[in-house]
């Protein structure tokens, strides 16, 4: 690119008309990508999707519980008053996933959203995928969720530059837990402690021997995984068809061994968007 420029000023005819910029742009940045979730969150808390439709491209493709809709139709139309929320940052794939947990008596939801943005400027929002789980989801209870998720508050924190796992860990982390679930052979790199949350079950009881290697379904393939990745903390989101539901696998890996999982499934079944 630099060089290209180069050539092209060395011929002279573009001197006096091509102006290099001063500065290098902005790009898809972590602080880009905190301000989108900030403002996805806020259009969820007001029940008003505006500012997220003057971000959003014109072929916006966004869909609740795998199924196709219209963003000012949908669950951003409601405002939920928002107990807790987590994000993580993609900044190669210019993605982001958000955990909102909502304890409304009349409105409980446990929401689970990608948004997908314009490779490197970030600036459009092209996708936009939310898991919506209330009453009836698989054990699902918002109070349950919130006590768990806020419980491990201060353990899903930036993890060292040193320390850090590159994509391809952390990736594979959450694959092999994936691929367990349709052949029992697979090594999955469990860590200690480990908890799993479910709906608003919980694996473990907060002790330093918390286990997440206490079994899984067997026979059920997980295709379709859409991954939201962020290396400084540690996490992978996952977007899959959990055989024929709807789900989100959500995995907090430290020095590749899984120490936290969140999973949202949807009872419906997927159909064709
Ligand atoms: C989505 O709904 C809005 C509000 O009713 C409407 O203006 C818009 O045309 C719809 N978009 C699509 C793609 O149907
Ligand atoms: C989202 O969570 C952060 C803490 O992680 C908090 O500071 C912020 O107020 C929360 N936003 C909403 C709308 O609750
Ligand atoms: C949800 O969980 C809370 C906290 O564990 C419990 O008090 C409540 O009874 C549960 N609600 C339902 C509908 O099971
Ligand atoms: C936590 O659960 C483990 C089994 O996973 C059990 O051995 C231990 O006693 C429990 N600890 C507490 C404090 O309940
Ligand atoms: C969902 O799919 C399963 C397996 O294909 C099928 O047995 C079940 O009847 C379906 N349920 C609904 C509500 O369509």
């Amino acid at each position: 690119m630099i060089s290209t420029l180069v050539s092209l000023l060395s011929l002279g005819a573009f001197q006096f008309t091509l102006a290099l910029p001063t500065a290098p742009s902005a790009g898809c940045t972590r602080e880009l990508l905190q301000a989108h979730t900030d403002t996805y969150i806020a259009a969820q808390t007001a029940g008003d999707p505006s500012a997220l439709l003057a971000i959003a491209s014109p072929n916006l493709i966004y869909t609740e519980d795998f199924v196709a809709r219209n963003l000012s139709k949908g669950v951003l139309t409601t405002p939920l008053h928002i107990n807790h929320n987590r994000s993580i940052l993609d900044t190669t794939q210019c993605a982001t996933y958000t955990e909102l947990i909502i304890t409304s008596a009349t409105t409980p939801r446990v929401i689970g959203t990608q948004l997908r943005f314009s490779p490197g400027s970030g600036a459009q929002l092209l996708q936009a995928e939310s898991l919506v789980t209330q009453p009836g989801d698989w054990g699902f209870n918002a109070t349950g969720a919130l006590y768990y998720a806020s419980r491990e508050d201060g353990l899903w924190t930036p993890i060292p530059t040193p320390d850090q796992d590159s994509r391809q860990v952390i990736q594979a982390a959450a694959d092999a837990y994936l691929d367990l679930f349709n052949d029992p052979t697979v090594k999955v790199p469990w860590g200690t402690p480990c908890d799993r949350l479910e709906g608003s079950f919980y694996t473990g009881n907060f002790s330093a021997t918390d286990s997440c290697n206490v079994g899984v379904p067997s026979g059920v393939n997980i295709f379709n995984r859409k991954y939201v990745i962020d290396e400084v903390l540690g996490t992978v989101d996952c977007l899959v068809t959990f055989g024929t539901r709807p789900d989100s696998h959500e995995f907090r890996v430290e020095k590749g061994k899984i120490r936290f999982v969140h999973t949202l499934t949807v009872m419906r079944n997927v159909t064709a968007y």
